[in-house]
Parts: C-alpha cells; sequence; structure tokens
C-alpha cells in the first residue's frame, strides 16, 4: 500500500533516540521531510544524519517541550525551514523511576508529567491553528499499553499518560471537523535501547537464573509469545499518519502482541 507520505512534513518528539529516531528514518524513507525534536542536541544531530544517510531530508528542532514559549517559537522556525506541520507525533517521554508510588519524588513526578503530558498538549497547542486554516493534518500521540491497564511502580509515568489519552479523546471531539485526525498508538514493551539498557540493568541486579524466569513470566503475558520491536510501532504510526487512515480518529490502538485486550 503506498501511504502517499512523500512532501509531507513530519514532527516527532524525542527523535533523538530510540522509537521517535526509528520513526524519523521510517518517514524519510516514504519521502517525508523530518523536523527532529529532542532535548538532547547531540540526540537531534545523531537522528538528522540517519535521515539524510537515508537520503531524506531533516530540520534540527532542538527543544525542550515542557515550555510552551520554547515550543512555539521551535514550530514556528520548523515551518518556515520545511513548511506547514503535516503529522504531529507526540513520542517524547521520561520515565525516571521503578519504584512505588509512595517512594517517588515529587519532583521526577512533576518532569514526568510535564513532559508527557504537558509536552504533547504544547505541541499539539502550537501545531493546530496551521493544521485548522489548512483543513488538514494529523496528531499521533505515543501513550502505553502501562496507562490502558496499569501497571505497579510506573503510576507517575502511567498518570501522565493516561491524561495523555484522554485528552487525545476530548481533542479529537473538537478539531475532527477541521479534518484534523488526533489518535494514540499505545505500544507495550518493545525492544528501544531505552528498554533494552533497563532490562540489562535487571538482569545484573537479578542476576542471569532469575532474570531468565523474570523473562518467561513476561513472554507468558504475550499471547504472541513476542516483545515488540521498533518497527511494529513505526509501521503503525505510519499507517495512522496517512489518509488510509482518514476515518480513524480519537482511538487508541494498542501495538502489544496481545498483552492487554481492551474492549
Ligand atoms: N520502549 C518501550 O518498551 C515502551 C513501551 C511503551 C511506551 N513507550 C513509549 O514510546 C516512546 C518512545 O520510547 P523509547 O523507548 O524510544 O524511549 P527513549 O527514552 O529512547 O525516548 C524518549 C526521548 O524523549 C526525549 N525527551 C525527554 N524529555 C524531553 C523534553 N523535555 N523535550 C524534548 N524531548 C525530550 C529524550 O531525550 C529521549 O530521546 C515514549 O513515549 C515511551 O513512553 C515505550
Amino acid at each position: 500500500m503506498d501511504l502517499k507520505l512523500g512532501g509531507k512534513t513530519v514532527l516527532i518528539t524525542g527523535a533523538g533516540s530510540g522509537m521517535g529516531q526509528h520513526m524519523a528514518v521510517g518517514f524519510a524513507s516514504e519521502g517525508a521531510k523530518i523536523a527532529v525534536n529532542d532535548i538532547d542536541p547531540k540526540g537531534v544531530a545523531e537522528t538528522i544524519a540517519q535521515v539524510k544517510a537515508a537520503g531524506g531530508q531533516a530540520y534540527d528542532a532542538t527543544a525542550d517541550i515542557t515550555d510552551l514559549g520554547n515550543v512555539k517559537d521551535m514550530i514556528a522556525a520548523t515551518e518556515s525551514a520545511l513548511g506547514g506541520i503535516d503529522i504531529l507525533i507526540n513520542n517524547a517521554a521520561l520515565l525516571t523511576e521503578h519504584t512505588l508510588y509512595l517512594e517517588t519524588d515529587p519532583e521526577a513526578c512533576a518532569r514526568e508529567i510535564a513532559v508527557i503530558l504537558f509536552g504533547t498538549m504544547h505541541c499539539s497547542r502550537a501545531v493546530l491553528p496551521g493544521m485548522i486554516e489548512r483543513g488538514a493534518g494529523k496528531i499521533i500521540n505515543i501513550a502505553t499499553d502501562a496507562a490502558r491497564v496499569g501497571q505497579e511502580r510506573e503510576a507517575n509515568y502511567s498518570a501522565a499518560k493516561g491524561g495523555v489519552i484522554s485528552f487525545t479523546k476530548s481533542l479529537a471531539k473538537e478539531v475532527g471537523r477541521h479534518n484534523v485526525n488526533v489518535n494514540v498508538v499505545s505500544p507495550g514493551a518493545t525492544n528501544s535501547p531505552m528498554r533494552i539498557g533497563l532490562q540489562e540493568e535487571m538482569r545484573k541486579k537479578l542476576g542471569d537464573e532469575r532474570w531468565k524466569e523474570r523473562e518467561q513470566k513476561v513472554m507468558r503475558m504475550y499471547p504472541l509469545r513476542r516483545i515488540g520491536e521498533m518497527e511494529d510501532i513505526t509501521n503503525t504510526v505510519m499507517f495512522i499518519a496517512s489518509d488510509a487512515a482518514r476515518q480513524i480518529t480519537g482511538q487508541v490502538l494498542s501495538v502489544n502482541g496481545g498483552f492487554a485486550m481492551v474492549g
């Protein structure tokens, strides 16, 4: 299926690593122009190099998305460099602590909510006037199945992502009449470098044998008996961002090997 993403301007937040970086290269391979946002300029430079190596066009949109002023400046600069943003992917996130809620640091909690929820809301606020004026746009918010079914030791992160899901549905109702689709793609466990790093830490902490037992237990929670790969997420996001998915809005699509089946 030709997704007709060629020539589209795509802004991806948190694209300096992991899934955001993978999506940047994926969209560029389809001929889209990529605005690469991240708070980490080194990550942005790395992604731009990868996009260029794939024959694509990329723009440095480094910014901290927790600040609305920064976001407005970054989006204005992106639009004068690449043209109006057709597709916004709110992917940036932060998971600072894996601990029981009562043991979490309130400041770390506030930062997670600022990046995940306010970052998504700020970027949406800044791109929407242009999308509405042009009568077209796609916003894809990356959540997590932890927000759909709950996850112990991730209460702050799940709360922020749950907010993103509710925001998506309400916004979809407001902007549908302007031909703007707003959806959530919700990954289950996915082998990004971030997850692989966490797994490595856990293997060291638990020792090989206990870690293997834990892995087997985790795998049994996935009916397809596999952990997701980054391409599983990129492929789904590209479909939702295309006009092949024009009738889909306000939805939460899990990409999770069957981990959670939410009606
Ligand atoms: N990997 C998984 O198993 C998994 C599972 C479910 C959901 N997700 C979600 O998928 C998305 C990508 O995850 P990943 O594994 O690639 O993680 P990652 O940590 O590699 O990517 C997140 C990026 O966001 C950036 N970022 C953080 N704060 C920012 C800020 N203030 N402004 C701009 N950028 C900022 C980080 O620098 C980082 O590059 C996230 O939304 C994550 O919550 C991941």
